[in-house]
This record gives C-alpha cells, structure tokens and sequence, in this order.
C-alpha cells in the first residue's frame, strides 16, 4: 500500500532495512497511490456482495504503517464485507502476525454460523498465535469462505509462506465438512497454493502438503496474490475440478513481466443442479488512469452432489 510512511528507528532491524531498500528501489516505482485511489472508486461502483483481499497490505509491517492500513482498510469496508488473509510482508517480522490479529483480527473472524461448524469439526476458536485463529471461515447462503494464515516472517532475501500441520490439519476437517454438508467451498491464501507455481525462494514451504488436501478434498475454488499475476489452473479432487485462481496487485502499474492492476469478481449462481461460476476481470489501463472490464471467462458449472 503506497506510500510508505518512516518507520521508527528501533524497527529498523535487519530485515526491514531489507524491504525499506527495495522499497525505495523498485517497489515504490511499481505500486501507485493513484491507482490504489482508482481502483476503490471503480471496485465501489460494481454491485459486489463479498470483497475477498488475499494481502499483503503492507511492506515492511511498521506500526505506523500498519495504522495507516487499518484505517484504509476501515474506510474501504466494514469488517463482515470483507474478508482478509495476511501475507508475507504482513508477517514481515516474528512479531509482526500479532499486530496483524491486533489490528485486522475483524476481518479474519468467523461468521456465527461458520463458528459453529468449526466447532463441529473439533476446532476451538482461540487467538493464538500464529495458527490459532486459522482457518476462518464465512457462510454466504450455500458458498463457504474458508480463509488460512500462510504469512509467517521469512528470511532475509525470502518471501515464503507456511501453513504448518496443525493448520492443515483442520483446514483438511473443515474442507471434508463442508463438502459433506453440500456447501460451493473458496478457500483463500495469500501464496499460490501448488508447487513449481512460484520459485521456492516465494514458495508455501508446505505446498506439497496443501497439494494433497486440495487433491484429495478439494475447494471448488482456491484465490492467492503474492505472484501478482493474473492466472488460472485446474486441479481434480476426488469429486471434480479445483480452480487456483491468481490476481495481480490492486495497486501496480504495469512491468516488463507483471501485468498491471486488477481484481477479479466471481460471481456464483446456484441453480437446483448445482453452481455456475463465471469471473469478469477489470484491469487498470494507464491510458485511460481507469479500470475497464477486459476478460469474461466462464469458470464451469459444479454439479451437487
Ligand atoms: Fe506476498
């Protein structure tokens, strides 16, 4: 999130002496105000039930940054509109994920009803930290958000994610559930979820893992960023296809080899056979300083089972 305010001079540990370089290097030449301001004037005019943001909102986790995030994020969207899992540069440090929960634990909140399935896979809710709080999960009519914390600090020259077992293990509970209990399933991370689709210096540690929880009980969809990069790949679970679905920044300008900004709305209808998805895409063109629809692409149509 541009500009980037001065963080204090006791935060300026190793690491963020790091990201405040790269920052000042390349990052700060890519991701714009401007385009930042466009693109929640143009995501405010579309009719959108659910905003899903899959982080980072921040760069190097400073408290001054992180306040000038939670109150962008509270003019952006109330807390049961929006629905947010941290990245890498959210978790920037060992004690960054706490201020995380501190600041954006709203926005990481079960629903009621979502609680009271994850109590009926065994998971208690607690705030533990880092995975205590993971997987969330939001009930929209017969759609499930399942959100899951892969931020964890990296180190230096790094930016990779991890899950760790206990988190995979009630995200592969909470997945099976919902399955049985007829319910469309997005789940939400902020690194891609597969391996080889990110070098494993970016990687999730544990993508193998997720790869097997994904093939074996699926999500119908899966929505990740840190690539910033617009992409779509198809997996089968053991009941039909799984789609990985990449975005790029909502703040970028266009690189030699990232595309600029752009969101994504997916919009899902239920049907008494089953689901059909379909996803429009709005890109910033720089020409114009405005997002304008560029893509249309029918996603499939999930059969209940
Ligand atoms: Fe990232």
């Amino acid at each position: 999130m541009p500009p980037m305010p001065k963080p204090t001079w006791l935060e300026l540990t190793g690491i963020r002496i790091l990201g405040l370089s790269s920052w000042a290097i390349s990052r700060k030449k890519i991701h714009k105000l401007r385009v930042l301001s466009v693109f929640e004037k143009d995501i405010k005019t579309q009719d959108i039930d659910h905003y899903a943001f899959s982080g980072d909102l921040v760069n190097i986790a400073s408290r001054a940054e992180m306040r000038r995030a939670t109150a962008w994020m509270k003019a952006f969207a109330p807390a049961d509109k929006m629905s947010y899992v941290p990245g890498n540069h959210d978790a920037y440090t060992e004690d960054s994920i706490a201020n995380v929960l501190h600041y954006w634990q709203d926005y990481m909140t079960s629903c009621d009803q979502g609680a009271e399935i994850l109590s009926a896979v065994g998971i208690k809710l607690s705030r533990e930290v880092p995975y205590g709080p993971f997987p969330y999960l939001r009930i929209f009519g017969r759609v499930a958000l399942v959100g899951v914390n892969s931020g964890v600090a990296s180190p230096p020259f790094m930016a990779t994610g991890e899950l760790g077992a206990s988190q995979r293990g009630r995200l592969t509970r909470v997945l099976a559930h919902l399955k049985k209990e007829g319910y469309f399933r997005v789940m939400m991370i902020h690194h891609p979820p597969l391996p080889r689709m990110t070098p494993n210096v970016r990687a999730l540690k544990d993508c193998a893992d997720l790869r097997d929880i994904l093939t074996e009980e699926g999500a119908e969809l899966v929505l990740y960023g840190h690539n910033h990069k617009n992409k779509i790949t198809n997996i089968n679970n053991k009941y039909g296809p799984s789609l990985m679905i990449g975005v790029a920044s909502a703040s970028a300008v266009a690189t030699s080899h990232k595309p600029a900004a752009s969101y994504n709305q997916i919009l899902i209808d239920q049907s008494k056979k089953g689901w059909q998805v379909n996803l429009l895409k709005r890109e910033y063109i720089d020409a114009h300083n405005a997002f304008e629809e560029t893509e249309v692409t029918p996603l499939g149509f999930w059969h209940l089972t």
